[in-house]
């Protein structure tokens, strides 16, 4: 079946008749054509791959050169999803030139159809020079990984009156600057309800309740990638972790047997060509 083509009129649209929005990471190309397949309607590359693939504690070492080859792989898999590249750590808090320079290289070199960035007010300066250059962006308020350091670890934001009032000015401050979404990680949901309600642009959540205009899982997790800790908030899905450990377990049998490969995984050679190699093989030791 052949999908529309998810834009940013589109998702306004979805907003505007109160219609959910799938949205989910990604970070390779196999797994981009199984979401693009699914219809997922916004995936992201997110710098939590530095996690998920690379195996850091945090998103920090996550470089420009990583981002751009794993969004064009994205990219290149989900044709009509709307794929969002993530900037990664001091990709844009330098200066706002820099910010257009290396939203720029994204969206160039991975062909993605939007970049996302953290933070609230501090972040303006650098949004609206970004989306003068033409390029949209997604802002990313609440838990903002990059500063888990100064937040104190990976934990929920917007708990009292004073810390959720921020979160909804920084809501207000970055759709004044102009992107086109905003994504809401690990708040209460009485705090995304209000967002959303107050937005004209698309609210996604993860860890932010029923009320947003779309919904955000890690692919990794909501798979049950690992068989460590997850996030509350998260659902897993699947068991992949069981179903490959499974797999590779039987692997390592079956070869260890003698039992793979069987015929059915063997080139047929014809029996013509068979015994005229061994009349080869049979004149050279003679
Ligand atoms: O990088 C990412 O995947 C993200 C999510 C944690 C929201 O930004």
């Amino acid at each position: 079946m052949t999908r529309v083509r998810v834009t940013i009129p589109y998702l306004m649209e979805k907003k505007v008749k109160h219609e959910q929005i799938s949205m989910m990471t990604c970070y390779d190309y196999p797994m981009a054509l199984l979401q693009e397949k699914a219809g997922i309607d916004i995936i992201l590359c997110g710098d939590s791959l530095g996690m998920t693939v690379y195996g850091y504690q945090g998103t920090l070492p996550v470089t420009m050169d990583m981002m751009v080859v794993h969004s064009a792989a994205v990219k290149r898999g989900a044709a009509n999803s709307f794929v969002i590249g993530d900037m990664p750590f001091l990709s844009y808090q330098v200066s706002p030139q820099e910010a257009v320079r290396n939203a720029g290289r994204l969206m160039k070199e991975s062909n993605v159809d939007c970049i996302k960035l953290e933070g609230g007010a501090v972040a303006v300066e650098a949004v609206k020079y970004i989306v003068n250059a033409g390029i949209p962006v997604m802002g990313h308020l609440g838990l903002t990984p990059q500063s888990t350091s100064a937040l104190g670890g990976f934990k929920a934001q917007g708990r009292s009156a004073e810390a959720a009032y921020r979160i909804i000015e920084d809501a207000a401050a970055l759709e004044a600057a102009g992107v086109c979404s905003i994504l809401l990680e690990a708040i209460p949901p009485e705090v995304a309800k209000i967002i959303t309600a107050e937005s004209k642009v698309p609210i996604i959540g993860i860890g932010a309740g029923i009320h947003c205009d779309g919904q955000l899982l890690i692919v990794h997790d909501m798979l049950g990638f690992f068989d460590r800790f997850v996030p509350k908030f998260v659902k897993k899905y699947a068991d992949m972790n069981g179903v490959i450990l499974a797999a590779l377990n039987q692997y390592k049998e079956e070869v260890e047997k003698g039992l793979f490969p069987a015929k059915e995984h063997c080139y047929g050679m014809p029996d013509e060509e068979l015994s005229k190699l061994k009349n080869m093989l049979h004149i050279l030791t003679v």
